[in-house]
């Protein structure tokens, strides 16, 4: 006769994806948090205590006290490709696999980035604000003006597969393309696909029109682009950021456009999430701020969440996530604790992770 297994215990910090978390009941026992708003830390670290999984949001803090205080915790699922959020050392040292999202998120993330670069250039949000408060009073020769994106140079910093994505975009737009990468050339090399060039940082910066991050936040990237940074940018060159809000300098940044140096800035990130109400970006018209939305598509959510749900249940069944953000971790081994893998069905290996 089969042994009784009890089933793990996960966390989903919010409501996703219906289909996904009917998955994840059928290998779990599944509590969800129901609010819009996430757990606060607190709650969030009461409810993973007991858990033997998380299925969590950029907006959860894993740190290495969250994850001491949870004896039984194997696997931490992020909905998302970022795992700034994760202590991800902290999670390797203590056998908890984290998993993470690549690949079905790029070409969303991509189309914002670039929507968010055609709406600072053509002044698109500054436009319907205008409209909306009632300033539209005629055609004006001088109004609203803006760089053409069409023809113009594009930087991109960092060639993963959101960057390469943002590249066939802007080759639709007969853009020249250049590039930065951390990537060694050799292996770069077959990957250079997009008729871009690669360069060093500063050709990067001083040639470039628009410079568009894609770049996962981690120490070395912390502040990236920052005073230097823009001081080298073209006068008048304009700043797109769908990657992590701290890859900026946030309050150079704010320096660089009210001094005139920057033409416009497009943002779907910020350094805190959200933004702060005082913050002075907030004061400048050629400013674009959307709200963390890069891979908010349909499908890029159901696919996430689906994975999401691979992820964890492929913990649960003694494996590492398909899609692991720390792959050289040894799981933990918990006593008793399993799902059934009768009718899991399995995601997709990564084709193009960042
Ligand atoms: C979103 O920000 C992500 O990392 O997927």
């Amino acid at each position: 006769m089969m042994k009784q297994r009890r089933r793990p215990k996960v966390f989903v910090t919010r409501e996703i994806a219906a289909d996904a978390l009917a998955e994840l009941r059928r290998g779990a026992q599944v509590e969800v948090w129901p609010y819009p708003m996430p757990p606060p830390y607190a709650e969030l670290r009461h409810r993973i205590r007991e858990a033997d999984g998380a299925l969590t949001m950029v907006t959860d803090r894993i740190d290495a006290a969250l994850i001491a205080a949870s004896p039984r915790l194997r696997g931490v699922s992020n909905l998302a490709v970022g795992v700034d959020n994760i202590d991800l050392e902290a999670a390797t040292r203590a056998g908890v696999a984290v998993g993470h999202t690549p690949g079905v998120l790029t070409e969303a993330t991509a189309d914002l980035a670039f929507a968010l670069m055609l709406a600072a250039a053509r002044r698109v949000a500054l436009g319907d604000r205008q409209v909306r408060a009632g300033k539209w009073k005629t055609w004006g020769p001088r109004v609203l003006l803006g760089p053409e994106v069409f023809g113009a140079t594009l930087g991109i910093v960092g060639w993963g597969a959101i960057g390469r994505a943002m590249a066939r975009r802007a080759a639709g737009f007969q853009m020249r393309i250049l590039y930065v990468t951390r990537s060694s050339p050799r292996r770069q090399r077959e990957k250079i696909d997009e008729g871009a060039m690669r360069v060093t940082m500063n050709r990067l910066l001083s040639e470039s029109d628009f410079v568009s991050l894609h770049v996962p936040l981690t120490a070395a990237t912390r502040h990236l682009i920052g005073a230097a940074e823009f001081r080298r940018m073209k006068r008048g060159a304009i700043l797109i950021n769908t990657a992590r809000g701290g890859v900026i300098d946030q309050r150079a940044l704010a320096d660089a456009v009210k001094s005139g140096h920057l033409g416009g800035v497009g943002l779907d990130v910020t350094d805190p999430e959200p933004i702060r109400r005082g913050d002075p970006l907030l004061r400048l018209d050629n400013v674009v701020i959307t709200p963390h939305i890069g891979s908010a598509s349909y499908s890029a959510r159901e696919r996430m969440a689906s994975i999401a749900v691979g992820n964890l249940l492929a913990v649960f069944d003694g494996k590492k996530p398909p899609l692991c953000a720390n792959p050289a971790v040894r799981l933990r081994s918990i006593k008793g604790a399993t799902c059934l893998t009768v009718g899991v069905r399995r995601t997709r290996s990564p084709t193009d992770a960042r």
